[in-house]
C-alpha cells in the first residue's frame, strides 16, 4: 500500500468530510425526495467534487453511506436469493365500483360493523413499476430485494443504491434499529420518453413501457448501467420492524417514513366509506395523465393497523386492501385488415381494422399505424395478434405484433400506388415518412371531407352540431340549395338552408334549424380561428395565432413576402413556403372572398411587434404548467403572447422557460431534466410587473 493510502486522517479533515457528506445528503433529499432543491446544480457538483477529492486523498474516509458510493461493484456470482422475513403480499383487484362495494361489504361482515360509511381508508396511487423491499439497520440501507414470488426475492442492493431518491442512510429521530421499507421502483414518464428517444437515436432496443423499463433496469448485474437509468422510488408500506415502533395507522406510518427521509407519493389521502373511495378514484383518474409516473389504479387500505390485524389475509392478499384498477390501456386483439386512410392534406395513413376491443375505457375497432415506415418496422400483418394502446385521449395505436402467434401465410401489406379514394397517384417525397395522394381537395373526396371536418372543428370555426357523420352525408348527397350538388367547399356550408338539412336521413326539423343557426353563428369569428380553419399545411393553431398577431389583418398576410413571413415567431422556411403557395393559389383566394361575401368576418388583431421586442418574454418559447393562483393559465398565455412570447404545450429542448404553478407534474420534471429555466408564479408576476 502506498504512503498516501496509509496516511492518517487529521480530525479536522474527518469532520469536514462528514459535514460535506451530510450536506450533500440533505441536497439529495431536497432534490430527489422533496422535489424542492435549494442550491443550483453547480453548487451541488462543487460539494461532490470536494468530497471526492478528500476521499481520494484519504481512502479511509470512504463509508458505504457516503454519497460518492452509490455505484459500486457488480455482485460476484449473480443475484443472491433473499428470503423475505415477512412475505410480500399481493393485492386483490376491483375492476368496477360494484366490486369495490363488495370489498367494503366483506370487511363489514368480517368486523361485524354497520357504520361502514365511517370506516377510514388510506387511498394511494397504484404505481406501475417493480416492488422492492429495503432493509435498514441502524438507519443504514443494508439490503434491497425484489418481491420475487413473495417468499423469496433477489438481492438487488447494488442496483437500488444507485437510485438517488433511495436514502443510503435514514434521517431524523426515532428510526427503529431494524426496519424493512417496501415500495415501488418506477421510471417516471419523462425519463422513460427521454431514454427511449436516446435509445432510438443510437439504435438500441426500446423499452415497451415504463414498468418493463423499471423492472429491466433492476435486473442488470452491472450497477453502472442501472445508475444511468432515470429511476425513482416511492414507499407504500413498512414490513418488519424491530427495536422501535410505528404509529397506529398506515397513513401516519407513511408520514413517518417521509420524516425519515424516504419518498412517499404526495397523491395519497384519507377517505371514508365506499363513496369516499369512489370519489377519490374518479378524481385521481382525471389527473392520471398529469402525474409524473404511470399508475394503473388506486389502492385502498383500511387505515387502522388494529383493524388490519383483525381482518388478516387470505392466501397471498390481505383482506384489508384492494386495488381499484383503471381500465387497461394496453390489450391484445386481432388485426382483421389494414386499410389506407386519406387525410385532409392527402396523407395516406395505414389503419389497422381490429376485432373490437375494450381499451382505456372505450371500445376500439381501428388503430393507427402512423406511416408506411412504422408499419414495416412493426411488421404488422392482417391476421396478427397485436397489442393496442389507448392512453388518455390519445388516438389508439398498434404497439406491436405478437409474432409467435402469427397465423401461417399472413401476408405483408405495401403502400398503394394509387389513392384508395380518388385513384390519383400516391407519392412519397424523398426523405419523408408520409406518402400523399396527389389528387388535391378538388379531386379527392377524402381530402375534401377531411378539410370540411377540420373547417367546422372546435378549434377552427367551431360549428356546433356539424359533426363528422353529418359532414360525410352532406359531402355525398345532393342538396337543393346547391343546385343539387353535394357540399364541396366550406363556402357551401353557409348556403345551406334548414330545408336542405331536414331532407337528410335521421335529421329532424329542430336539429336542422339548430345546425343552420350554428353555421350562421360561426360566421362571426376571429382571424386566428379563420386562418387555422383554412387548413394551410403545417399551420396549426399556434402558428395561426402568431400570424394573426404579427400581421394584424388578412390582407397584410396575403401579400406578405417570404422575408416578412420568416420574421414571425414560429415560421421557418418550410412553413413560409406553404403559406406562399396557399395564398398564391387563385382558388384559395376565391374561396376566401366567397366566404367573406357569405358573411364570414372577424375583427382585425392588434399587431404586437412594436411592444414585443423588449419584454422578458419576447422571442421565447414558454410552457405553462400546474395551477396558477392569480389568473387562469389561458389569461397568463394571453399576456405572454401579447408581450411577444410563444406558448407551447410540451416541454422540449426548444423550450426557453417553464412557468410552474402549484402541483406541477411531469412537465416540471422534464424541464428539470433538460435543464430549462423554471420560474414559479410569483417570479412570473414580477416579470409581468416589470413590463
Ligand atoms: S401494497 C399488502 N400499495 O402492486 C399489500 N402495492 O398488485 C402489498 N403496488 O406487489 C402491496 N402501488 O408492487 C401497495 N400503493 C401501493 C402500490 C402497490 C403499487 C404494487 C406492488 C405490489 C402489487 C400488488
Amino acid at each position: 500500500m502506498s504512503a498516501e493510502r496509509t496516511r492518517s486522517v487529521p480530525e479536522a479533515v474527518r469532520r469536514s468530510a462528514s459535514e460535506l457528506a451530510d450536506e450533500i445528503n440533505q441536497h439529495n433529499h431536497r432534490y430527489y425526495v422533496l422535489d424542492d432543491p435549494n442550491v443550483p446544480d453547480a453548487e451541488y457538483d462543487r460539494l461532490m467534487r470536494e468530497l471526492q477529492a478528500l476521499e481520494h486523498k484519504y481512502p479511509q474516509l470512504v463509508s458505504p453511506t457516503s454519497p460518492t458510493q452509490r455505484v459500486g461493484a457488480p455482485p460476484d456470482s449473480g443475484f443472491a436469493v433473499v428470503g423475505h422475513e415477512l412475505p410480500m403480499l399481493s393485492l386483490d383487484n376491483a375492476f368496477s365500483d360494484e366490486e369495490l362495494h363488495k370489498f367494503v361489504a366483506r370487511i363489514g361482515e368480517r368486523l361485524d360493523r354497520q357504520d361502514l360509511d365511517e370506516l377510514e381508508f388510506n387511498a394511494e396511487p397504484k404505481l406501475d413499476g417493480a416492488a422492492v423491499s429495503m432493509l435498514y439497520e441502524d438507519g443504514v440501507l443494508v439490503r434491497a430485494a425484489t418481491r420475487g414470488d413473495g417468499v423469496n426475492g433477489e438481492d438487488i442492493t447494488h442496483n437500488v443504491r444507485t437510485i438517488r431518491s433511495v436514502p443510503l442512510k435514514l434521517i431524523g429521530q426515532g428510526v427503529p434499529e431494524r426496519i424493512e421499507v417496501r415500495g415501488e421502483i418506477v421510471m417516471p414518464k419523462a425519463g422513460f420518453a427521454a431514454y427511449n428517444e436516446r435509445a432510438a437515436a443510437t439504435g438500441q432496443k426500446l423499452f415497451v413501457n415504463p414498468r418493463n423499463a423499471a423492472a429491466g433496469s433492476l435486473r442488470q448485474l452491472d450497477p453502472e448501467l442501472t445508475a444511468q437509468r432515470p429511476l425513482d422510488m416511492y414507499c407504500y408500506a413498512a414490513g418488519l420492524v424491530s427495536g422501535g415502533a410505528l404509529p397506529a395507522t398506515h397513513s401516519q406510518t407513511l408520514t413517518q417514513l417521509a420524516h425519515w427521509g424516504l419518498k412517499v407519493s404526495p397523491e395519497m389521502g384519507q377517505v371514508r366509506g365506499v363513496d369516499g373511495c369512489i370519489a377519490f378514484y374518479e378524481a385521481l383518474a382525471r389527473r392520471r395523465d398529469q402525474l409524473p409516473y404511470e399508475i394503473d389504479g388506486v389502492v385502498f387500505k383500511v387505515n387502522a393497523f388494529d383493524l388490519q390485524r383483525d381482518l388478516g389475509a387470505v392466501s397471498r392478499a390481505p383482506r384489508w386492501a384492494i386495488a381499484r384498477k383503471f381500465p387497461a390501456e394496453e390489450v391484445v386483439t386481432t388485426v382483421l385488415d389494414i386499410d389506407w386512410q386519406v387525410g385532409r392534406t392527402g396523407a395516406v395513413t395505414p389503419v389497422a381494422r381490429l376485432e373490437p376491443v375494450f381499451v382505456g375505457g372505450v371500445t376500439v375497432s381501428n388503430a393507427t399505424l402512423h406511416n408506411i415506415d412504422e408499419l414495416q418496422r412493426k411488421d404488422v400483418r392482417p391476421g396478427d395478434s397485436v397489442v393496442i394502446r389507448r392512453a388518455g385521449d390519445v388516438i389508439p395505436e398498434v404497439v406491436r405484433s405478437i409474432v409467435e402467434r402469427r397465423p401461417d401465410g399472413a401476408q405483408t401489406v405495401s403502400l398503394p400506388i394509387s389513392c384508395p379514394v380518388c385513384g390519383s397517384a400516391v407519392e412519397r417525397p424523398e426523405g419523408e415518412a408520409v406518402a400523399r395522394c396527389t389528387g388535391g381537395s378538388l379531386v379527392c373526396q377524402a381530402q375534401r371531407i377531411e378539410g370540411l371536418k377540420h373547417f367546422a372543428s372546435r378549434k377552427a370555426m367551431d360549428i356546433e352540431g356539424l359533426g363528422s357523420k353529418l359532414i360525410e352525408q352532406l359531402a355525398q348527397e345532393p342538396v337543393a340549395a346547391l343546385d343539387d350538388h353535394p357540399v364541396r367547399t366550406p363556402a357551401d356550408l353557409y348556403r345551406l338552408t334548414q330545408a336542405d338539412l331536414a331532407d337528410l336521413e335521421r335529421m329532424g326539423d329542430k336539429s336542422a334549424a339548430n345546425v343552420v343557426s350554428a353555421i350562421q353563428k360561426s360566421a362571426a369569428t376571429t382571424l386566428p380561428r379563420f386562418l387555422f380553419a383554412l387548413g394551410i399545411r403545417d399551420v396549426g393553431e399556434t402558428t395561426a395565432e402568431s400570424l394573426a398577431q404579427h400581421f394584424g389583418n388578412l390582407g397584410a398576410l396575403q401579400t406578405a413576402d417570404e422575408a416578412s413571413l420568416l420574421a414571425v415567431a414560429d415560421v421557418g422556411p418550410v412553413v413560409a413556403q406553404r403559406i406562399l403557395t396557399f395564398f398564391g393559389n387563385p382558388q384559395m383566394t376565391a374561396l376566401i372572398e366567397e366566404l367573406q361575401r357569405l358573411g364570414v368576418s372577424w375583427p382585425d388583431e392588434q399587431p404586437v411587434q412594436a411592444i414585443a421586442s423588449d419584454s422578458p418574454f419576447s422571442g421565447k418559447t414558454i410552457v405553462l404548467t400546474g395551477t396558477l393562483q392569480q389568473m387562469s393559465r389561458s389569461d397568463a398565455a394571453q399576456k405572454i403572447k401579447a408581450l411577444g412570447g410563444k406558448i407551447t404545450g410540451t416541454v422540449s429542448k426548444k423550450t426557453d422557460l417553464l412557468i410552474a404553478g402549484e402541483k406541477a407534474g411531469s412537465k416540471l420534471q422534464k424541464a428539470q431534466n433538460l435543464e430549462i429555466e423554471v420560474i414559479d408564479e410569483s417570479a412570473f408576476l414580477n416579470l409581468l410587473d416589470q413590463t
